[in-house]
């Protein structure tokens, strides 16, 4: 039941009504037995300072922000995590006198994948090089791996990313192009990271953008499109005998560090998992 003690959480996003945080988190609020809610906030461009304000000022908890706020909120927080300063993006705001922005995007990735395999001192080769990717590749090196090659359609965006990344971090990070440079890189990759959209609901049909034959058995496919579950991408690591992690797994440990950064406690990733599925039907 909500009442006058209820600590409120939330998504402010545009559009949001489609979010899938709000029923992982709450499943993990009634599972615990924690006395909070989690709701979608519709935040139109330009309102994103009122409403950090406004939820300031009403004592809400923590705020999820996604598109297209991830950016233009920062300059509205008072202070800023390293992680989420170097990538330029804030998904998780806290609010505990005054308001503090992470990013836990790049962090559900790791974690995802260290389900599978750890990721310190591995080659790892990143499709695209936009907003995910950029998340990605910081968080990747900041957790140790040992290099980092961005692969992008428009190889000027991943030289781009890879000067931001070797200019903050003492990194080994190349750039490539998503043909025959990217094959080579993927011969002795040990993780390969799709941030794409490239396979998404509706365009499951895509021609994947890596086959089966350039991938081999000691490689780890994580494809952050999570709709539909196992996308072309996953389906060719499989032939070749990969291992894959599905963009779900991402979904769900960027929700479960948030949840970690508002209340301390670790939320039960089967619950969220179940919220999640039943979801995506
Ligand atoms: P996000 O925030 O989800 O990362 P984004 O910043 O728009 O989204 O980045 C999308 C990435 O997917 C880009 O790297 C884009 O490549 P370009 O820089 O060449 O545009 C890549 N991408 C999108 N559609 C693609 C396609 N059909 N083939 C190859 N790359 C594609």
């Amino acid at each position: 039941m909500i009442t006058g003690r209820t600590n409120v959480f939330g998504i402010m996003g545009d559009p949001v009504e489609h979010s899938l945080s709000p029923p992982m988190h709450n499943a993990a609020f009634k599972k615990l037995g924690m006395d909070s809610v989690y709701v979608p906030f519709h935040v139109k461009k330009g309102e994103i300072g009122a409403a950090i304000q406004g939820a300031l000022v009403m004592g809400v908890k923590g705020l999820n922000v996604t598109i297209p706020h991830k950016t233009s909120v920062m300059e509205h927080l008072d202070e800023i995590d390293h992680a989420a300063e170097l990538i330029g993006a804030v998904n998780t705001v806290k609010f505990n006198n005054g308001a503090r922005g992470y990013n836990t995007d790049g962090l559900g990735a790791v974690r995802a994948i260290e389900e599978v395999t750890p990721v310190k001192n591995k080659k790892v080769v990143i499709l695209g090089a936009g907003g995910a990717a950029r998340a990605v590749s910081f968080q990747i090196l900041l957790e140790g791996a040992g290099e980092v090659v961005i692969a992008n359609r428009t190889v000027e965006k991943a030289k781009s990313l890879r000067n931001d990344l070797v200019s903050n971090l003492d990194a080994s990070v190349k750039a490539s192009d998503l043909d025959l440079e990217v094959i080579g890189e993927i011969q002795d990759a040990d993780i390969l990271i799709n941030t794409t959209p490239i396979g998404m609901y509706p365009n499951i049909d895509d021609e994947p953008i890596i086959n089966a034959d350039v991938m081999h058995e000691d490689l780890v496919v994580n494809d952050i499109v999570y709709n539909p579950f196992e996308t072309g991408l996953l389906k060719e690591a499989k032939k070749a005998g990969a291992k894959v992690v599905p963009g779900t797994r991402m979904l769900i440990y960027q929700g479960v560090e948030a949840f970690k950064i508002w209340t301390g406690v670790e939320a039960p990733v089967d619950i969220f998992e179940k919220a999640l599925m039943k979801e995506l039907g």
